[in-house]
């Protein structure tokens, strides 16, 4: 049984495998009927505990576009609310003869127990703060249709590191794959662990913003900090805003993502989500083809 979790055990040609279907995708998603049969058969459950946008939808059409018949779970309006846990309701899932779980949760680790007590694929759609492998995936898509490699490449990511999933994948992803790393933001917000392989930390903005080609603006997740951290939102955004005078620093090519949802004018400004360096419109495309991808590569073949 294949899973994509988070990236331990995924070697750097089987990422390259993902990143290289993933065109074919995009072209099937060019088409003017944008299906395939590939997954005709095959039944896959979106599994989401925690609210998405993106994610679920993008997951969902993936595996719609290959022919999939897909069980979306809904968790505000499931049993949850009378006390049953996550293993009784995967197991109810299960019952149902489901060949894939795609699972977000607020519990760093639960993708892993889904996986345990499902038995089957199952793909980490954003667990707590410990890992988003599609997010990271598709943000390391965007920018090889950008710059066509990622060796090499100065990738600064600012924002809210500590209960940040995706900078946590994106490190992880884009040492691997040999692009260069910059973690930035508050020192309250850093964690010292992640500083390994390629991937620097610093709070000095300039510094980490200087010769960037690439420059991803993170959310404030303060659903996570439990009351804690936040000196002001204004203040905060003084420092640590990604803007049009910040990107001057930047290379001349530089363009600049986020994974959503975003605050406007709190970490990214709102003129500079909407500019010519923005590619964030781009990502989101990009999560479909990658997402096909990933299912393609978890799940053909399985019958
Ligand atoms: N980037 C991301 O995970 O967005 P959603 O929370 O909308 O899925």
């Amino acid at each position: 049984v294949k899973h994509l979790l988070d990236f331990q055990g995924w070697t750097v040609e089987g990422i390259q495998g993902i990143l290289e279907t993933a065109d074919v995708m995009k072209e099937v998603l060019e088409r003017p009927v944008k299906k395939v049969p590939a997954l005709q058969g095959i039944t896959v459950c979106t599994a989401f505990f925690e609210n998405s946008t993106r994610t679920r939808t993008s997951f969902e059409l993936a595996a719609r576009r290959m022919s999939a018949d897909v069980l979306t779970f809904a968790a505000g309006a499931s049993s949850l609310s009378k006390g049953e846990s996550l293993r009784d309701t995967i197991e109810t899932l299960n019952a149902y003869k489901v060949d894939a779980f795609i699972v977000r949760h607020h519990a760093s680790g639960a993708a892993h127990q889904v996986a345990k007590f499902s038995g089957k694929s199952t793909i980490n759609a954003g667990d707590g703060r410990r890992a988003h492998p599609t997010q990271a995936l598709l943000d390391a898509y965007t920018m090889l249709k950008e710059f066509g490699k990622l060796e090499g490449l100065k990738v600064t990511i600012v924002g809210d590191i500590l209960h940040s999933r995706v900078a946590r994948s994106n490190a992880e992803l884009l040492d691997l794959l040999g692009a260069d790393v910059t973690l930035c933001g508050p020192a309250t917000l850093l964690p010292k662990e992640l500083q390994k392989g390629r991937v620097k930390l610093t709070n000095d903005m300039q510094a980490a913003v200087k010769d960037a080609d690439v420059v991803m603006a993170l959310r404030l997740q303060q659903e996570r900090m439990n009351g804690g951290f936040l000196p002001s939102m204004s203040e905060y955004a003084l420092t640590y805003q990604v803007n049009e005078r910040l990107l001057e620093l930047a290379k001349d090519h530089a363009i600049v993502l986020h994974p959503g949802p975003m605050n406007r004018d709190l970490e990214i400004s709102g003129s500079l989500a909407d500019s010519e360096r923005s590619r964030i419109i781009a990502q989101v495309e990009y999560g479909q083809a990658i997402r096909m991808s990933v299912l393609y590569h978890l799940l053909v073949g399985k019958k």
